[in-house]
């Protein structure tokens, strides 16, 4: 047989051998039958270095000039090493409940934050599809204040972290690889296998973190993103079902380009209940008390999904979710492609969800399966000020009231010092048909 050539460029993003990779165990609920996973830590936090030895090769917030002269070389001279979860990252599970501590000194480092992945064995990510289903978690959010995110989330990530479509990709799942969302970012230290080192800026305002020329784009089902203060559910879509490498301007914002330039809806839809009206819902001492753990149902009606709707439980009592309380706004207490549209108009915001699909393709996005992620982050680029406090700082528009926080809080040098203590528990999740997790 003749005539037929590859050309293999291999880069081979392998494993270290320094620290064994033990995930913390998570048991969840699955349609009522208690089901045993494993949580991993996302590859960004994981020290990055070379084969056989300890030399960096990413330290701080930038590539080794000698090993990652370009992203091949790159790929072909590092390891991703294991991670010790309480030690380096104050990540801790027992039983159904995960811990993630904000602030970590560890014998080399200081962490900031995390982001796991619930996985169903050693080295592949559980899938879920939300299409006519409920997701409930528990949550105590009562050790977060103004600038934290506590977020519960689900993105189209490949099942196997990327080592089916991406050979180079030796580490996959088990390691914390793939991630993708509809912002996407351009921080992530490797896509698609290979290092994102061409190209490298370090953030001025964040020591540890850069931007590639490449980012990770895909659809994202914001369960929750909230601390003591406020909380938002957000669907947000992409025109491409699945994770997928954007270049440059093509990511958006986080690639130096317009916000709405990606292939994603940057904005979401989102239904945070300060920000539509309703000022004593949520927060300490409030309707929904956050000085004690809260029960979180959220429910996809309709297969594909056309509406979401949320409860919250707390003290044995179901408290169903607020209306919406703004004038030129009808009232509506879930989200929908009808609440979408007009909650856009009566904020003047850009209605990027429906452009890119709306609810039509977050079904097809629940269809081709989700990841579920878990993650406390602190926000370098904004200050968390669109979640809970008034953004853009200086408007007086009605959508820019988010939060009770002030516009100073949420700087991550503050919170990193002031509230490095800070933490979220995730505990007794629950996966089923409507109506089923919570009664
Ligand atoms: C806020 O929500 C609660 C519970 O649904 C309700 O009783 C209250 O009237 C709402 N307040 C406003 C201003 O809409
Ligand atoms: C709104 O978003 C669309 C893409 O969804 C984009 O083409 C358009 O330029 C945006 N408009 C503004 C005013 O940013």
């Amino acid at each position: 047989m003749l005539g037929i050539g590859f050309v293999c460029i291999v880069y081979s993003l392998g494993v270290g051998t320094n620290t064994a990779e033990n995930h913390p165990k998570l048991t969840w609920k699955n349609s009522g039958s208690t089901t045993n996973g494993e949580v991993t830590v996302d590859s960004n936090w994981r020290w990055t270095h070379t084969k056989g030895t300890t030399k960096n090769c990413y330290d701080g917030n930038l590539w080794s000039k000698d090993l990652c002269p370009d992203a091949a070389t790159c790929g072909k001279n590092c390891v991703l090493e294991g991670a010790d979860y309480s030690g380096t990252y104050g990540v801790t599970s027992s039983g159904d409940a995960l811990t993630l501590k904000f602030v970590t000194h560890g014998s080399y480092s200081t962490n900031v934050g995390s982001r796991l992945y619930l996985l169903k064995d050693e080295k592949t990510y559980q899938i879920f599809n939300l299409n006519g289903k409920e997701f409930t978690f528990t949550v105590d959010v009562s050790n977060l204040p103004c600038g934290l995110n506590g977020a519960l989330y689900f993105v189209n990530m490949d099942a196997d972290g990327g080592t089916g479509r991406y050979p180079d990709n030796q580490a996959g799942a088990k390691y914390g690889t793939g991630y993708c969302d509809a912002q996407c970012p351009t921080d992530l230290k490797f896509i698609n296998g290979i290092p994102n080192s061409d190209g490298w800026k370090p953030q001025s305002n964040d020591k540890n973190s850069g931007n590639g020329k490449y980012g990770s784009c895909c659809s994202e089902m914001d369960i929750w993103e909230a601390n003591s203060l406020a909380t938002a559910v957000t669907p947000h879509v992409c025109d491409q079902v699945g994770q997928t490498r954007c270049e440059g301007r093509a990511c958006g914002e986080n690639g130096g380009g317009d916000r709405f330039g990606s292939s994603c809806d940057p904005d979401g839809c989102d239904f945070n209940s300060w920000r539509l009206g309703n000022k004593t819902f949520w927060g300490p001492g409030l309707i929904v008390d956050t000085k004690k753990p809260v029960t979180v149902v959220t429910q996809f009606v309709g297969s594909p999904v056309t509406e979401i709707k949320r409860k919250y439980v707390q003290g044995g009592k179901v408290i169903e979710n607020s209306y919406t309380n703004i004038e030129g706004l009808d009232k509506f207490n879930s989200i929908s492609d009808k609440f979408c549209t007009a909650q856009k108009k009566a904020f003047g915001d850009n209605d990027s969800f429906i452009k890119h699909g709306g609810f039509r393709q977050l079904g097809q996005s629940f269809t081709k399966g989700q990841v579920l992620v878990l993650s406390l982050w602190d926000d370098h680029t904004v200050n968390m000020l669109w979640l809970d406090s008034v953004y853009p700082t200086n408007s007086k528009k009605p959508g820019a009231d988010r939060g009770p926080c002030p516009t100073s809080s949420g700087v991550p040098a503050d919170v990193e010092s002031k509230n490095a203590g800070s933490s979220v528990k995730y505990s007794d999740i629950r996966f089923g048909s409507i109506d089923s997790t919570y009664k």
